[in-house]
């Protein structure tokens, strides 16, 4: 017998203010068309003045553990990924932490930009197979307005705010693929690459929160690689095909990004949950976002094989693939 890591309840909160693309084209000189075109972006969620990202992934981890059926002092790790915590210092993990009345275990954060959920899932998933926790809280939150240049229109217009989350109990599986729980995590990253998605600031280098900096066509050239080898290595390590996947749940980065990894796979675009037009790219928390989206409108079932894969900063890259 192993242990696997169930996934027994998803979560997600959107701030309330919505910011439409004729509104962002009041402040960059953009189109509604043009981003509609290149990005898949319709809409995103901005946090109200004083809304930080704990009060984010404290609402999510809320809903995901009321799915769950369990209270917060019952858990014994969460594991945060965000690129914008609220200070520098401590963890936002743990200010979510006090929030939900947990008064043991660990929690901290992880810091791997968009694929900071991939990530946290894996050192959870980690954790629990070992036996070293028996329950984990995986959050993906951010508030990436707070980092936006909102004059540069070649990135303001492309990421929104939002926290996801869900939560694992450890359970115990046959080491197959039939297992419910999550299959395998795979991570990568390649920081030879780290100036072309970066913030220009920082407590170390300049002392400033700094703002987003990206050389777009080249992430998208670079994630369109990584993500179907990334994908393989998945598929191969579980011993499935594409044919296998019930639904892809990716990174909401680009529609054409997530569209082209499909059709490599042979996904039809039913099989995708697709919030990109709606979050737009919320880093960390749109996998979980997505996950919830997908679970809340009835299309994610149990026992339906979900493959998770992000690229982000760094580069990072990773996949995960779970039964849920
Ligand atoms: O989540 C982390 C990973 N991030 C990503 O995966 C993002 C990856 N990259 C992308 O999604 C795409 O590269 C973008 C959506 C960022 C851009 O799409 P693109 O098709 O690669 O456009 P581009 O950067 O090649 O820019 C094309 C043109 C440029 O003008 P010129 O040089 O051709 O005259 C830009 O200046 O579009 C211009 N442009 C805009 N025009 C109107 C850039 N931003 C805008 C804008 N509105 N907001």
């Amino acid at each position: 017998m192993l242990l696997r890591s169930l996934i027994v309840g998803c979560g997600a909160y959107l701030p309330e203010r919505v910011v439409t693309n004729d509104e962002m084209a009041k402040l960059v000189d953009t189109t509604d068309e043009w981003i509609v075109e290149r990005s898949g972006i319709r809409q995103r969620h901005v946090a109200a003045e004083g809304e930080c990202t704990s009060d984010l992934a404290v609402a999510a981890a809320e809903r995901a553990l009321a799915a769950a059926g369990m209270r917060g002092e019952e858990l014994d790790l969460i594991v945060l990924a965000t690129a914008t915590p609220d200070h520098t210092f401590p963890a936002t993990a743990t200010k979510v932490q006090a929030r939900l009345g947990m008064t043991r275990g660990a929690a901290f954060d992880v810091q791997a930009v968009c694929s900071g959920f991939i990530y946290a899932l894996a050192v959870a998933d980690n954790f629990l197979r070992l036996g070293q926790a028996r329950s984990a809280l995986v959050i993906g939150a951010e508030t990436f307005s707070r980092i936006l240049d909102w004059q540069d229109r070649a990135t303001c217009v492309l990421f929104g705010d939002g926290a996801g989350a869900v939560v694992l109990r450890a359970t115990e599986g046959t080491g197959t693929a039939s297992d419910r729980g999550i299959l395998s995590t795979h991570l990568h990253s390649d920081g030879r690459h780290y100036n072309l998605l970066y913030v220009d600031g920082g407590p170390s280098s300049s002392g400033t929160t700094g703002h987003v900096r990206m050389e777009g066509r080249e992430v998208f050239r670079h994630a369109v690689v990584n993500l179907a080898e990334v994908i393989n290595e998945t598929l191969a390590a579980n011993d499935l095909t594409a044919g296998d996947i019930d639904w892809l749940v990716p990174h909401q980065a680009n529609r054409r990004i997530i569209e082209g990894t499909a059709r490599k796979l042979g996904l039809t675009t039913d099989r995708i949950v697709m919030t990109v037009d709606r979050h737009a790219n919320t880093s960390a928390a749109s996998i979980p976002l997505a996950l919830a989206d997908g679970v809340e409108s009835g299309r994610l079932k149990q026992g339906q094989l979900v493959l998770m894969e992000a690229m982000g900063g760094g580069f990072t890259w990773g996949a995960a693939l779970a039964r849920l």
